[in-house]
């Protein structure tokens, strides 16, 4: 049984396929149309997906939206802003053009219509089964908690066997993730997806405005509650633009916030103290309210094991600490807990929760992607005219280890691509964790990023006690650990401001031969540790071969690792300036 899942019209559109219970393919539709966190319909994705089934034999299409979802709140809302209606109209629009777009994409000269059963899954419901159904775990608490979706901000219950139960919910206008998203524009930082960089901010501050902060956000048992004198979203509504697709939230906050903390900063300005300071206060009670949210969920449950996806469940220095603020002893979170995950989510809720199949899956890794074979690696090399060393694995392996040691800086393109905001060691950019210049080596040379935004390590899964206070699986980096205070001064450019390392943990049978890396890295260096950031400059991450040799020779990296292809730059130095000529013109 084949079950198509979809996010269409929503950021980071994607698509993923089930089949027979097992997740096959999932990729964002951004790695295609190269626009970041691209909003449309998935339609590359979606066939990416379907290339190697027989679409007649697709079942069922899972959309990750249900336009009937807590209907009686929306036209209530309506009756009391008659504003809205515009917006409500054009969201039920969206569902339905998903609907045609999906079931035309899928029966295009294939099969009857009717052979495909087209599902509304509600944003919640696919985020909850995106994060149990994927978990290892046969029973567990289960907490989905983002912006909005559905008119929900959060929605928790209890998962056993093959089906979940909704136990709680939070309504719109009420979100934590809106409170962030707030703080987040209020700091300048105005972009979709951009609350990482005030997490990342929030170290180099002191939670000197938290009772002010608080004033903002309030958490009553599963209940959050914004202050909403702080926000316009509910009284003049949320504009989201779609410039090409890429989608930008308009301001969510009111006068109010600047009344109490002063101007808001204006994007690209320099950034002072205070601005840190106030990063750190909302970061401080997101946690506080993330904590009661959880601990009254597990008081209510009695689970020891945690699931949990949405945006907010991205919120990875609070995730490190669930093991310290809560009693929950096990946790599994959706490595996409952002919107795309929730194609996978749709298509599991279909299996499992309509369609009543035994669980046959978890979701161990994200090399959900694309893949190209060594021959079509090899004509890319060939066509380009680059000068390459095919080598065998070993050397492969102990080549770029001693490259990495010795200071250069890597792009490392192997197997399947990557699904979700991390590049988990397929597509990724990596460097020696011991250097402290190489933080500001990879911003200058490649990345180009804001100083206060941690470089992140990947360790060998044995290693983690080693280095990390919590020695527990974080194979997705969703979670930041605390790096032992003795190791610090020995891997300090993956160290952040705070002592935390946003880390992955490489398991053997994951990914045999990104482990194989770290483990001669720590052979040759006696750290099993490396930085690992995307393989991209400001774009999404590279999908192709093409992309990747065109990242590599336009960019100051120094080393490319495709497939069994060892590239230098100094053997390539031509190419390298022809690149750069072509896209400075
Ligand atoms: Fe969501």
């Amino acid at each position: 049984m084949n079950i198509l899942g979809l996010n269409a019209f929503h950021g980071d559109a994607s698509a993923a396929l089930l089949s027979d219970g097992q997740l096959i393919a999932a990729v964002e539709e951004e790695r295609f149309n190269r626009i970041k966190h691209w909003a449309g319909f998935p339609a590359l994705a979606a066939k990416s997906c379907l290339r190697d089934i027989d679409p007649a034999s697709l079942g069922h299409v899972a959309i990750s939206r249900d336009p009937k979802a807590h209907l009686w709140r929306k036209l209530g809302r309506v009756v009391a802003r008659p504003g809205d209606w515009t917006r409500l109209v054009s969201r039920a629009r969206n569902t339905i053009k998903v609907a045609n777009l999906a079931e035309s994409l899928v029966t295009s000269g294939v099969a009857r219509p009717d052979q495909v059963r087209i599902h509304h899954v509600e944003h919640h419901h696919a985020h909850l089964a995106s994060a149990f159904f994927a978990s290892p775990f046969e029973e567990s608490a289960i907490v989905s908690i983002d912006g909005f979706g559905d008119f929900s901000s959060l929605m928790w219950g209890v998962g056993k066997g093959n089906r979940f139960d909704v136990r709680g919910a939070v309504r719109f206008p009420h979100s934590l993730g809106l409170f962030y998203t707030a703080f987040t524009q209020f700091l300048g930082f105005p972009k979709y997806g951009d609350e990482y960089k005030m997490m990342g901010l929030s170290a180099y501050g002191e939670p000197r405005f938290v009772e002010k902060v608080r004033d903002v956000v309030r958490a009553s048992d599963d209940q959050i509650r914004l202050n909403l004198d702080y926000f316009v979203h509910h009284s003049e509504g949320v504009e989201m633009s779609w410039n090409d697709c890429e989608p930008t939230v308009g301001r969510v906050y009111s006068a109010k916030l600047p009344e109490v903390f002063g101007p808001a900063r204006v994007p690209r300005s320099e950034l002072e103290q205070k601005h840190s300071d106030l990063a750190a206060s909302v970061q401080a009670v997101l946690e506080e309210r993330y904590f009661e949210i959880l601990n009254y969920v597990q008081r209510e449950t009695g689970q020891k094991k945690l699931c949990l996806a949405g945006g907010v469940a991205l919120n990875c220095v609070a995730n490190g600490m669930i093991f310290e603020k809560t009693p929950f002893r096990d946790v599994y979170i959706q490595a996409a807990s952002h919107d795309a995950g929730t194609s996978i989510g749709a298509a599991l809720y279909v299996s499992h929760q309509v369609l009543k199949q035994p669980r046959r899956f978890v979701m161990r890794h994200v090399y959900y992607g694309p893949e190209h074979s060594e021959s079509d690696i090899r004509k890319e090399l060939d066509d380009s005219g680059v000068h390459y060393h095919p080598l065998s694995e070993e050397e492969l392996v102990d080549r770029t280890a001693r490259q990495i040691a010795d200071g250069h800086i890597v792009g490392w393109f192997q197997g399947r691509m990557e699904f979700g905001p991390r590049a988990l060691g397929n597509r990724s950019i990596l460097a020696d964790p011991r250097r402290h210049d190489m933080k500001d080596i990879l911003n200058k040379r490649i990345k180009f990023r804001e100083h206060f935004r941690p470089f992140c390590p990947s360790v060998l899964a044995e290693a983690t006690g080693e280095f990390f206070e919590t020695d527990y699986p974080s194979p997705f980096m969703v979670q930041a650990y605390r790096i032992k205070l003795q190791q610090r001064e020995r891997i300090p450019a993956v160290t952040h401001q705070d002592g935390t390392g946003r880390l992955q943990t490489v398991e053997k049978d994951v990914n045999p031969l990104y482990w194989k890396l770290l483990r001669r890295f720590g052979d040759l260096t006696g750290v099993p540790i490396l930085i690992n950031t995307s393989f991209n400059e400001n774009e999404p991450i590279v999908n192709t071969p093409k992309e990747a040799l065109d990242c590599f020779l336009r960019t100051n990296m120094d080393v490319l690792v495709i497939g069994p292809f060892f590239l230098h730059k100094s053997e390539n130095v031509r190419h390298s300036q022809n690149r750069r000529a072509l896209t400075e013109a």
